[in-house]
């Protein structure tokens, strides 16, 4: 069923649902098809369709996938503390930093119990190659994998952008059958009907904090 929702009221409440997500419904697998052939449809670098989409809905399968997150979890704060690491520092100082952190966690626990997991495949590795080819191939999948979380919010159903378990992608790869030197994975996307399809647009910068018309000094 379709949500009556107006294209600008899709775009701005389409969230990264954690704490939402209902466990204990059943998604079908008709729903998510439907939402990836919706997704399908997004641009990509000279229309080579390289995707190939893991969907993982096996509650043993689920539970490994679970695992390798929390442990690259593990590894990504590890890394954190490192002060050679070149992952961005968050404050956790910040009231909103602090939520969000309880809400990364919570997903982190119950990643096991999330209905079907979607792990984003495209071909090639982008790993040191020049700024042209990694946006061709980034730019081959991302606009797929937003599109399908609009597509899910349609219908009452939520997700969130992960890439956390990349820091173990190879095992990931192994655990999945996905050939790890011929295809990158783009990340993880939980996905379940949400408890109550009520969300708000997000705070975000102003956009004239973030423009610059004709010249980046300029506002
Ligand atoms: C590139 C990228 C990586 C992300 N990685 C994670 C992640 O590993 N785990 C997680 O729980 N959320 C992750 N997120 C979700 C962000 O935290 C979320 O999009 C952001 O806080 C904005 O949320 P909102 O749209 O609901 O306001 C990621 C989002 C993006 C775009």
């Amino acid at each position: 069923m379709l949500l009556e929702l107006s294209p600008d009221q899709l775009l701005t409440t389409t969230r990264a649902v954690r704490r939402r997500l209902d466990f204990d419904r059943p998604v079908p697998r008709a729903i998510v098809e439907e939402c990836l052939n919706l997704a399908l449809q997004a641009p990509n670098g000279s229309n080579q369709q390289t995707w190939q989409w893991v969907l993982v809905d096996d509650p043993e399968v689920r539970t490994a996938v679970a695992q390798l997150y929390a442990a690259s979890m593990a590894q990504h704060l590890e890394e954190l503390q490192s002060a050679a690491s070149t992952i961005p520092k968050i404050d956790y100082s910040d009231e909103g930093n602090a939520r969000l952190t309880a809400s990364v966690n919570y997903l982190l626990e119950n990643m096991h119990r999330v209905p079907v997991l979607v792990i984003p495949t495209f071909a090639g590795r982008p790993d040191g190659a020049r700024p042209f080819l990694q946006a061709s191939m980034w730019g081959s999948i991302l606009p797929a994998v937003w599109s399908f979380m609009l597509a899910l919010r349609s219908r009452g159903l939520g997700s969130a952008w992960t890439t956390i378990h990349l820091h173990k992608e190879r095992e990931m790869a192994e655990l999945l059958g996905v050939p790890f030197e011929r295809r990158t994975q783009a990340g993880l996307f939980p996905v379940a009907y949400t408890l109550g399809t009520d969300f708000k647009p997000a705070r975000r910068r102003p956009v004239q904090e973030v423009v610059h018309w004709n010249c980046w000094s300029r506002k």
